[in-house]
């Protein structure tokens, strides 16, 4: 259990490398992401492994479907013990409906978010796939409709977590990539920001994996960026 805003992205292609990672890194100061990749290689066995370490996981499989089917594979995802999951908010209202009224049916506290629109995509993106709004436009209207649906919040950049704020509020979730503490690299991330000035933007959970991950002392880059929020 950890009540840091601290969610380290594990994005290895095997169990052992995830879990070579997660034996360096301390459950009470972190939560751990399971992505694609990983989870496709390993299937469940990476969540049971990571549980039984004590740790918190935030399984980002983005599902995007038919409400019956994704709703399955939100409560599929719960019954697991993930901390968090996530759908495509595109998916529609009712897509979203089903998955946390089969949530709250089935007692189940896992905390599900929606991704509003991929960070990598440009407003020239959106036109080609037939949307006619902004990105921001996209974002806003994405993330109220999350809202209604009765989801607890959204993956967003730091850039969008400063306005999402004033229209969801605090306390609906801003779970926050694109995260460089002042000592990183900045890898192939675009629109960075550092910890502190995505939570006071206004990001509830910074996602965060390479200056982590590829550090040569990962708890000790772990405590740097704590010691950057502090
Ligand atoms: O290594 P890095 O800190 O860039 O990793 C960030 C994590 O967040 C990766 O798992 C990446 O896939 C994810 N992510 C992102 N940007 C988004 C959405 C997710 O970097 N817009």
């Amino acid at each position: 259990m950890s009540e840091s805003p601290l969610i380290i992205a594990l994005d290895y292609p095997s169990l052992d490398a995830a879990l070579c990672m997660a034996d360096q890194l301390d459950p009470a100061r972190c939560r751990l992401k399971v992505g694609k990749e990983l989870y496709t290689r390993s299937g469940p066995a990476v969540l049971e492994a990571l549980h039984g370490r004590g740790f918190e996981v935030f399984l980002d499989l983005k599902f995007h479907d038919i409400p019956n089917t994704v709703a399955g594979a939100v409560q599929a995802a719960a019954e697991q013990g993930v901390w968090m999951v996530n759908v495509h908010a595109s998916g529609g209202r009712k897509m979203m409906e089903a998955a946390a009224e089969r949530l709250e049916k089935n007692g189940l506290a896992t905390h599900l978010i929606a991704v509003t629109v991929l960070t990598s995509l440009q407003d020239s993106d959106l036109q080609e796939v037939g949307l006619s709004d902004n990105l921001a436009g996209q974002v806003e209207r994405l993330a109220r409709l999350t809202q209604q649906s009765g989801l607890q919040g959204v993956v967003c950049s730091a850039q969008e977590a400063a306005h999402l704020k004033t229209v969801c509020g605090d306390r609906f979730l801003k779970v926050t990539p694109g995260i460089r503490p002042s000592f990183a690299a900045v890898n192939d991330q675009q629109r960075i920001m550092t910890p502190n000035e995505a939570m006071q933007a206004g990001s509830t959970h910074l996602v965060i994996g390479r200056p982590v991950t590829q550090a040569v002392d990962p708890m000790e880059a772990l405590a740097a960026i704590e010691a950057e929020l502090a």
